[in-house]
């Protein structure tokens, strides 16, 4: 029958209704704040993953939060200093970063997978630009103390100037996480880092880390033991307790000085799940680990 067709139709647009409205609180809440995102590793693996990263990205843009994307260099380096016959040399079982491999980070993260990120965002329509350390005196850095090791062009953050990222309010901007000292050297450093401090420089109101895994456990070898929200002290005592372990551990430095800078929340989410960023912003209970001061 002819009327029917109409009812069908509402009953059918109902859940999504719902879905949008369910967002609407969040939208006022996070109007014009800036949300710092580090991606990088299981969320850049597939190209479904890149584009449904890159549309949440997006959206978030588009309904009025300033996004801002760090990124680092996932497998792509390690893929081209092979091609390329580099030597990759450890030093007490830490990469060491020589001055032709750091022409090769610089090359792959700021030439190829920020590019691409770049790109990514504009064919879901948010118009980005991308930017290194060096561009508009952005992230100036200094030699990490490495200890015993001299680990070559590893960095860590001196300073972050975010005038450049003010004047590009317009757009999404994208960090390779490259720093660059007073005389021009670059330096490569941890992306997690990079996030952490951009996010306390730029007054945010939340840090977003996709990472490999569902979250912080709270025993690594427990999967139930997911922890889905604590407070900073409780990280800190996590850490201390030595219950975090390789690539979790910058990760973690990173959301404890975000919020001790204050950051309002700081999250550890899934990036093997599509849409992940979204379902942190726009939902009430949220995906992965919440961290708050
Ligand atoms: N307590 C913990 N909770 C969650 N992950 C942990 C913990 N301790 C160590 N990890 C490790 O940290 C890894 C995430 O960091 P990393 O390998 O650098 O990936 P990414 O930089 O893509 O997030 C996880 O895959 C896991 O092996
Ligand atoms: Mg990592």
């Amino acid at each position: 029958m002819a009327d029917d067709a109409p009812t069908t139709r509402r009953e059918d647009l109902q859940p999504r209704v719902e879905v949008l409205l369910e967002a609407l609180p969040y939208i006022r809440q996070f109007a014009g704040a800036t949300i710092v995102i580090k991606y990088g590793g299981a969320a850049m693996t597939s190209p479904e993953l890149k584009a449904s990263f890159a549309r949440d990205v997006a959206l978030l843009k588009l309904v009025g939060m300033n996004p801002v994307v760090v990124h680092g260099g996932g497998p792509d380096i390690s893929r081209y200093s092979d091609r390329l016959g580099l030597e990759v040399r450890f030093e007490r079982g830490l990469r060491v970063t020589d001055a032709p491999t750091m022409e090769l980070v610089k090359m792959v993260l700021v030439g190829k997978v920020n590019k691409e990120i770049v790109a990514q965002l504009h064919v879901a329509g948010a118009p980005a630009v991308g930017l290194a350390g060096d561009d508009g005196g952005l992230i100036l850095a200094d030699k990490a103390p490495g200890g015993e090791a001299d680990l070559g062009f590893v960095g860590r953050v001196k300073a972050i100037d975010p005038r450049v990222l003010e004047r590009l309010s317009d757009f999404v901007p994208v960090v390779a996480s490259v720093g660059v000292d007073e005389s021009g050297q670059s330096y490569n450093i941890n992306a997690d880092t990079v996030a952490g401090r951009l996010a306390a420089a730029l007054g945010a109101r939340k840090a977003i880390f996709l990472t490999d895994v569902e979250g912080v456990y709270r025993d690594f070898v427990d999967p139930a033991s997911l922890i889905s929200e604590c407070r900073l002290g409780d990280l800190r005592a996590l850490v201390d307790a030595g219950a975090v372990g390789t690539g979790m551990i910058p990760k973690l430095a990173a959301v404890i000085d975000a919020l001790e800078h204050g950051v309002g929340a700081a999250h550890i989410i899934d990036g093997r799940v599509p849409h992940s960023v979204l379902v942190e912003i726009f939902t009430e209970t949220g995906i992965g680990t919440k961290v708050t001061a």
